[in-house]
């Protein structure tokens, strides 16, 4: 199991093990977690599972792909260490992974 934190937009931090091969997104929904709203299901067409990879995460987490970054133009409040979440797939290299979810999905 891989450790990860979400930290909400007030500052709480949630940390959950989530199984490899999930997706971010769903470690969220699975773990009550508030702050990812996944309308899509994790087809990359909603971006309401935004989130922002912790800057120490950016370069492990990888590049968007180009169907991301045309989502990621839709969210509000867009950062460069911003994610869609349900792409972002966990495996053993993410342990200790922390990011952060924007107040717009509350
Ligand atoms: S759940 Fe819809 S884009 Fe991620």
């Amino acid at each position: 199991m891989t450790k990860v934190t979400f930290i909400d937009h007030a500052g709480t931090e949630h940390q959950v093990e989530v199984e490899k091969g999930t997706s971010l997104m769903q470690a969220a929904m699975d773990n009550g977690v508030d702050g990812i709203v996944a309308e899509c299901g994790g087809a990359c067409s909603c971006a309401t599972c935004h989130c922002y990879v912790d800057e120490a995460w950016v370069a492990r987490t990888g590049e968007p792909s180009d169907i991301e970054k045309d989502m990621l133009d839709c969210v509000l409040d867009p950062q460069p260490n911003s994610r869609l979440s349900c792409q972002i797939i966990i495996d053993d290299s993410l342990d200790g992974l922390v990011v952060r979810l924007p107040e717009s999905q509350f």
